[in-house]
């Protein structure tokens, strides 16, 4: 019988190497989240990766966009799926932050990614809602015609996400969003294909030996959201290979003094 060794996984770092910064929903503590603000501030804090949540308008365009409605962050009002992509151009999602960031737009996916592939970063892609496969498709279009797909994780609270992209879309890593630790995360890893298992990190508490386990078996772990020290200082002496974060400059300098760089 041959045996073919598995590719190694990119996103388990080696040992002694600075942690994955993830900007969660952009740089959210200094722009308005999920805003293509957002994610210059992350670039420039030296994020690796933008954390955004994408959901459809109601005539099927994906959207940037954390809640169901747009009434937290825009100074419209209604359930995305109600508003079309001509009405949802014309929210202000800047305001609600501060004065500083009016006019602000809810980006597209398209937009997003026509920036990240022309002035550079990565980005872990959330599927917020999608009922339906063909919800997920017109999401993975937008990937592939901005040729992006070696750039994207797509990632989801919901499995049903996860095996409609492995099925559209094999060649997109694959990562389960956890509130609680699954009994056995590696079975659950292999079942759906993932390359990343990223748990709430109060979860991760409770059992941090599933990193090794996890790690043992070639997947990656990625913790949300920490925005503290004490506590990436915890989720490192874990080993987790990447932290999720609103605080991406913060991160990136910690991660910096913690790996002996200086300046
Ligand atoms: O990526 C982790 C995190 O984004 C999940 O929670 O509610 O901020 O989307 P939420
Ligand atoms: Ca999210």
């Amino acid at each position: 019988m041959k045996v073919t060794a598995l590719d190694p996984n990119p996103y388990i770092r080696p040992t002694n190497t600075p942690l994955t910064v993830i900007a969660h929903r952009g740089a959210s503590s200094l722009a308005p989240e999920n805003t293509m603000f957002a994610q210059e501030t992350a670039r420039r804090s030296g994020a690796d990766f933008i954390e955004n949540d994408v959901q459809l308008s109601k005539d099927g365009v994906p959207y940037l966009l954390h809640d169901s409605t747009v009434d937290r962050t825009t100074d419209g009002t209604g359930d995305i799926t109600t508003l079309t992509a001509a009405q949802l151009d014309t929210l202000d999602a800047g305001s609600w932050f501060s004065p500083l960031y009016t006019g602000a737009r809810i980006p597209t996916l398209a937009t997003q990614l026509a920036d990240l592939r022309t002035r550079g970063g990565n980005l872990l892609l959330e599927i917020k809602r999608a009922d339906t496969k063909n919800d997920v498709a017109a999401m993975i279009d937008v990937v592939r015609a901005h040729n992006m797909t070696d750039r994207v994780i797509m990632q989801s609270f919901d499995t049903r996400h996860l095996r409609w992209v492995h099925d559209l879309a094999p060649e997109l890593p694959l990562g389960l969003l956890r509130s609680t630790l699954d009994t056995d995360p590696v079975a659950i890893a292999e079942d759906l294909h993932l390359t990343t298992y990223n748990p709430n990190g109060n979860a991760l508490d409770t059992t941090p030996g599933i990193v090794a386990d996890l790690h043992a078996a070639g997947i990656a772990v990625m913790a949300w959201t920490a925005d503290t020290p004490a506590k990436w200082n915890r989720y490192d002496n874990y080993g987790v290979d990447g932290i999720i974060t609103n605080r991406p400059a913060e991160l990136t300098g910690w991660n910096w003094a913690r790996n002996g760089s200086t300046p």
